[in-house]
């Protein structure tokens, strides 16, 4: 199998050091920005929604992830405080219950993280970077930002949910867009290697590399837009049941779904609700805020189906010129903001057909930002996973229960994105900002 070239790879010593600081550094900036910049006491004390952690609580958690793992496990300090450990550990009390939580205050929590921080850096000084699993390539410290990054867009959905005025100003500038060529692509047919064992930041389970057999497929240039979605709703599309899998049909039943969460009539128009603002839907716009059901309906209303996790990342990484899997669609350079919608600052997806230099060699768009994409697929572990560092970073959600989204969202920041990004959910969820594209089967003769 062709090796995989990856940048952070070529990174050692101080131009490592450099990046992990730099990386840890936007994390912050990043998180106050959705916190003690925007928002009061009240506001970051306040549950907004049963489904959401108080931002208190996202707040101090990611300053406990980080003493645990940076200065305690790999620094092996003295612990800034251990009375606090068992109230930020998301194992031990369900998001329902952290309001109810003695949390730190929002000013202590901002001295706590101040601390952990300034003996992180301290531990980054004089770490290895290199010698065992959690220090290679200072992994331990790339997990630290990934995690911060990751509750900084789990933050995004809390201020979505959230009533009130709005508090987050997106820029307006322009992103680069051009008309799609065709509405589908084929990926021909063979083994592609997926996953990676050499990406020195890729958690547990993207690893290993492996390879996997994909049969020739058509998949959507672009992720499905708001407007074709809103022609699903006009046909009928939620009123019968011929679209909808068994619990998905009961579930939408139950739960009353009539269009994508944060939808709203507008006379004879769609509107939404985005960060406190109401707005036209925008009909170019890819749709999210739609569970696995709903993206799964739709597909087989269009007389497609949602590509599995391997579609999907063969579609994302195979180069059919050298038969290699690459970091990204693009190539192995990191992303920039001319090749796709990532790090939250724009607020939503671009129009499909943005970021036209972000396509794979095979002309898919948008496969990185814009929507989280689900999958046909459940999650589990690839063929050799091993748990690290800990079970319940992965193996724990292993199962039928949970559908893998891929490609990260414009919420998403890159350091936690690339092509073997696995996330996972709910099949009901609909808070994340997630959308999807379709897949259909080539016919026989196409793309063997
Ligand atoms: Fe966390």
């Amino acid at each position: 199998m062709p090796t995989e070239l990856t940048g952070l790879t070529e990174l050692t010593g101080d131009a490592l050091r450099e990046r992990i600081a730099t990386e840890l550094t936007a994390s912050r900036r990043r998180t106050h920005a959705l916190t003690t910049d925007v928002l009061d006491e009240a506001e970051l004390s306040a549950q907004h929604s049963p489904l959401m952690s108080p931002l208190v609580w996202d707040f101090a958690h990611v300053g406990n992830q980080e003493e645990l793992w940076l200065v305690r496990d790999v620094g092996g300090r003295e612990p800034v405080r251990t009375d606090i450990d068992e109230l930020y550990d998301a194992f031990q009390h369900p998001r329902t219950e952290r309001p109810r939580l003695p949390l730190l205050g929002v000013a202590e929590a901002d001295r706590y993280l101040g601390t952990v921080r300034e003996k992180a850096f301290d531990v980054l000084a004089g770490a290895p970077l290199a010698g065992d699993r959690l220090t290679d390539q200072g992994f331990a410290f790339g997990m630290i930002a990934q995690h911060e990054q990751q509750h900084c867009e789990t933050m995004l959905a809390t201020h979505q949910l959230r009533a009130g005025e709005p508090v987050l100003d997106p820029p307006t500038a322009p992103v680069p867009w051009a008309p799609l060529p065709a509405a589908e692509v084929l990926i021909p047919a063979g083994p592609f290697a997926m996953g990676t064992s050499v990406e020195p930041w890729a958690l547990d389970n993207e690893r290993p590399a492996h390879q996997a057999q994909v049969a020739a497929f058509w998949l959507d240039t672009a992720p499905v837009s708001a407007g074709d979605y809103a022609a699903f709703i006009a046909d009928g599309g939620y009123h019968d049941p011929r679209w909808w899998v068994a619990e998905g049909w009961a579930h939408r039943q139950r739960a009353g779904l009539q269009a994508p969460l944060f939808w709203q009539r507008d006379g004879d128009r769609w509107a939404r609700r985005r960060f406190g603002r109401v707005e036209p839907v925008p009909l170019d716009e890819p749709v999210q805020h739609v569970s696995w059901y709903e993206a799964d309906a739709y597909a087989r209303w269009a007389g497609k189906r949602l590509p599995t996790e391997a579609e999907w990342e063969k579609a994302a990484r195979y180069d059919p010129a050298t038969g290699r899997s690459r970091r990204y669609p693009w190539g192995d350079a990191d992303p920039t903001p001319e090749l796709a919608n990532l790090g939250g600052a724009r607020l939503r997806p671009a129009a499909a057909g943005a970021y036209p230099a972000g396509a794979s060699p095979l002309g898919v768009r948008q496969l990185i930002g814009d929507v989280w994409e689900w999958t046909a697929s459940d999650f589990t572990g690839y063929p050799g996973f091993t748990a690290f560092p800990y079970r319940e970073y992965s193996e724990v959600f292993f199962g039928p229960e949970y559908k893998v989204l891929r490609g990260g969202s414009w919420a998403a920041d890159p350091v936690a994105c690339r092509g073997t990004f696995r996330n996972w959910d709910y099949p009901v969820r609909r808070q994340i900002f997630t959308g999807f594209r379709c897949a259909r089967d080539a016919a026989a003769g196409e793309g063997a």
